[in-house]
């Protein structure tokens, strides 16, 4: 048994370090070396480098691009399919009418004008996205009649369980999560303006800090590292990942995503400050074992602490940082998306064309973890609150606009286990 932390350890130093001691000499009871177990880790993410080198070399666009009609239809080419999972990550094409986004957007705009949400505007509510800059581009809006008509609706519940179907939801004679339901996570808009400009943001993960080594649904879930089977490490599967506890964080997502995305309000061209990942799903196992090599001071998690975003970077991880790659151009109504554990950015952008609009909506299949927060976002929608997965800005409350429970369709109520409507 792993020593293990299911809240956040009071000594943080003392914990990595024992943590480290512990999950190498399990590394080495099963015979091979924690240098054996990481280079076999450093071949599979270099071979995926190379290709998406190569791939970029030939002129070929390294993001899996699959048309909406496609996914609705279940005519996805195999090729696609297998590119999705060797990538992690994919924009989808036409997933809404462009009409229909372009709407979305003004609709957007009407809403917080006609709720003098400028005027009342505090500034930044959290440091992470404060470094953006002082004008809002993040508006921490989250039940606009746009956005949760956007949740609601058919074209997100079949894009949904299609990227929720790219997992494994039952392994080791369990089932994790439910593929066809999605649990309708909150999230908030960006509108970055034209002529913008953005310092961008740095590359990160976002799936949890030191819990991903501390806890033991965590331990169990990337066990294959751990354990000397590292061949067997599968980026897709759910099990363990989505009951256990999480550290709480500013930055911290309480749901399990399958896929992390959002759907564009605007045209934007690749190279105006748009997304980039690591479009590499094993990189992950390199994250993870990457603080156990020796080079790494015994109390350092290669940066990875509580309360911050896990950090990724050319110090401890240059294979990985140098396959960064940037999303398409896309145009207003694509969806883009990428696997909850992937490396990403957004790029820096002077005097940007164009206008970059995004509403974050991601795949948040149902499983215990999501039923436990869709609690809590019912109780936040009703009242027109922040979810508590943001910081309490709480600007809606009063807004006589905002979307109503009557609104709600079957999917929508579904999303939030609404049993009394
Ligand atoms: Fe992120």
């Amino acid at each position: 048994m792993l020593p293990h932390w299911e809240e956040t350890p009071a000594d943080l130093p003392a914990a990595i370090r024992e943590i480290k001691a512990a999950l190498r000499e399990r590394i080495a009871a099963s015979g091979r070396s924690v240098d054996e177990v990481f280079a076999v880790v450093e071949r599979r993410v270099r071979a995926a480098a190379d290709d998406i080198a190569a791939a970029k070399a030939d002129g070929q666009t390294v993001w899996p691009v699959i048309s909406y009609a496609d996914i609705a239809a279940g005519t996805v080419p195999q090729s696609q399919l297998d590119l999705l999972k060797r990538r992690g990550c994919l924009v989808v094409r036409g997933h809404f009418e462009r009409e229909q986004a372009l709407r979305w957007d003004r609709e957007i705009v009407d809403y917080v004008e006609g709720n003098h949400f400028f005027e009342n505007y505090r500034g930044p509510g959290d440091d992470f996205f404060g470094s953006v800059g002082s004008k809002p581009e993040i508006y921490p809006i989250y039940w606009s009649t746009a956005q949760m008509e956007a949740r609601q609706s058919v074209r997100m519940a079949n894009v949904q369980s299609f990227l929720n179907a790219r997992w494994k939801h039952q392994s080791e004679g369990r089932t994790w999560f439910d593929p066809d339901r999605d649990s309708l996570y909150p999230d908030r808009i960006r509108r970055r303006p034209e002529g913008a400009d953005s310092a961008g943001l740095g590359t990160h993960l976002d799936p949890g800090t030191l819990d991903l080594w501390m806890t033991a649904a965590y331990q169990k879930a990337f066990r294959h590292l751990f354990d000397g089977s590292v061949e067997q490490y599968d980026p897709w599967d759910a099990a363990y990942r989505t009951a256990g506890p999480q550290y709480p964080g500013s930055t911290m997502c309480s749901v399990f995503r399958t896929f992390q995305g959002w759907t564009a309000l605007s045209d934007m061209d690749h190279d105006q400050g748009v997304l980039h990942t690591v479009p590499i799903p094993e990189a992950m196992a390199y994250l993870m074992l990457r603080p156990l090599l020796d080079d790494v001071p015994d109390d350092d998690m290669c940066g990875v602490t509580v309360n911050q975003v896990f950090p990724a970077g050319n110090k401890w991880h240059p294979d990985l940082i140098a396959a960064l790659t940037g999303i398409p151009d896309v145009k207003a109504g694509d969806s883009v998306w990428w696997h909850c554990d992937m490396i990403h950015s957004v790029a820096p952008v002077q005097d940007q064309k164009g206008w970059g609009n995004v509403m974050y909506i991601p795949a948040a299949p149902w499983c215990p973890r999501n039923e436990t927060y869709a609690a809590s976002v019912r109780e936040a929608f009703l009242s027109g609150a922040s979810p508590s997965d943001f910081p309490a800005e709480h600007y809606e409350k009063d807004w006589p606009d905002r979307f109503q429970p009557s609104q709600l369709n079957e999917i929508g109520r579904r999303g939030l286990n609404y049993t009394s409507a």
